[in-house]
């Protein structure tokens, strides 16, 4: 087994969305990390073996974390697929299994991510197939390993997506309406919104429940990654399977009972409440989270509420003059039925923030998934 830059250094990378950043902070100091540094959308962090597979398992706010392999100053092609042989693929391959690569390359001389991405491949496969004749297979979808290939100013850097994909994809969302927000999002949105379960939490605009699930799973102290089959880690060659095992159980044992009436919501659309109830089927018996098909005009309001809601937005729903009455009503709606509460409310369209017709405490951007939106704070007196 040969030292990976992992190894000798102990440092890791935690990729988040953007916005995301003091949230992702305060995650991995929770969860134990040490030696936190800012880096390009995400963080550099140390952290021994039982505190990363801790963070893969519980992190609600990063979408990855990569363990660095290699780096090196990059500026060729040549030099790309030469460096990448000097890694002995078999310590984190057999020829069964699936490996995939995810590219990013920027200001460099290499230009074209899926040209660099195909590079390494092809040094991973002629390695393979130079010492047995055989080569591994490429499985894009669920790859036993994948690999995370950055070029940035012609510095490279090659390392293991511990997760073994993007980690906003918890395994709870089997059905969905139209404009679900990513998982990582919605539990972004949560953190700042400072909600821990100590009042009730309604979203007026469920959708297929991202929002309501999330919160169920911080309620309930659901490990993130609970429902995960595959985690790139296990590819490590050090990965050591009873350290794996004891941070999995002792996660597992710290679940707690979600009090009924907590989490509620109501949409709209019937679609979207069967697809609220089969996601939170996925998850934990731990208790319930309340949907019914409901126009918010119709609702009575509510007090002593956390709302956490991500309304209707031109690009994706309706039209842009519906969508702008639509939030002046709710507007109103917040206004006139829920003194007493607070609102955190995600646009996902930064331009609609001023159509509620309500002044924000603060306001905060995020980004994910293509959305370059805002959460405001309102509280209603
Ligand atoms: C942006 S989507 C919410 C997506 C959700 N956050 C998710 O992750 O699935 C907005 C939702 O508002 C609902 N909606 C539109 N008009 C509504 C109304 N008048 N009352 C209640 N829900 C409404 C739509 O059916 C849609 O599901």
């Amino acid at each position: 087994m040969s030292d990976y830059l992992y190894q000798k250094t102990g440092q890791y990378f935690g990729q988040l969305a953007g916005g995301a950043e003091p949230c992702g902070e305060a995650e991995l100091k929770q969860l134990g990390a040490t030696n936190i540094k800012r880096g390009y959308l995400g963080f550099y962090f140390c952290a021994d073996p039982v505190t990363v597979y801790n963070i893969v398992y519980k992190t609600r706010i990063f979408s990855r974390i990569l363990a660095p392999l290699l780096a090196f100053d990059c500026h060729s092609e040549k030099y790309l697929y030469k460096t990448a042989q000097n890694i002995d693929w078999s310590d984190f391959l057999t020829l069964t299994k699936t490996f995939a690569i995810s590219a990013n390359v920027a200001k460099s001389n290499i230009r074209n991510s899926q040209y660099a991405g195909q590079l390494l491949k092809d040094a991973i496969v002629d390695q393979f197939r130079d010492k047995t004749t055989k080569r591994p297979d490429v499985d894009t979808r669920f790859p036993d390993l994948l690999l995370n290939l950055y070029i940035h100013e012609n510095k490279a850097r090659i390392s293991v997506d511990l997760g073994g994909g993007s980690l906003h994809k918890r395994g709870y969302r089997t059905e969905s309406v139209e404009a679900p927000m990513q998982e990582t999002l919605a539990a972004t949105i949560l953190q700042l919104s400072g909600w821990n379960g100590e009042r009730p939490l309604y979203d007026p605009f469920c959708g297929s429940g991202t929002l309501l699930c999330e919160a169920f799973m911080k309620a309930g102290n659901i490990p993130a990654a609970y429902l995960r089959r595959k985690f790139g880690f296990l590819r490590l060659p050090d990965f050591d399977a009873s350290v794996w095992n004891q941070v999995k159980t002792k996660a597992n044992n710290e679940t707690v009972e979600v009090p009924d009436d907590l989490i509620k919501g109501s949409d709209i659309g019937a679609d979207a409440i069967k697809a609220v109830r089969a996601n939170r089927n996925e998850l934990p018996e731990l208790g319930t989270i309340k949907v019914r098909r409901a126009d918010f005009h119709d609702l009575e309001g509510f007090s002593n509420t956390t709302i956490v809601t991500n309304p209707p937005y031109g690009i994706r729903l309706g039209n842009t003059e519906q969508v702008t009455g639509l939030l002046k009503e709710f507007g109103d709606f917040l206004k006139q039925k829920c003194t007493g509460s607070s609102a955190f409310v995600y646009y996902g369209d930064k331009t609609l923030a001023k159509k509620l017709g309500l002044k924000p405490e603060w306001k905060h951007p995020l980004t994910a998934g293509g959305l370059d939106g805002v959460l405001c704070k309102y509280e209603l007196y």
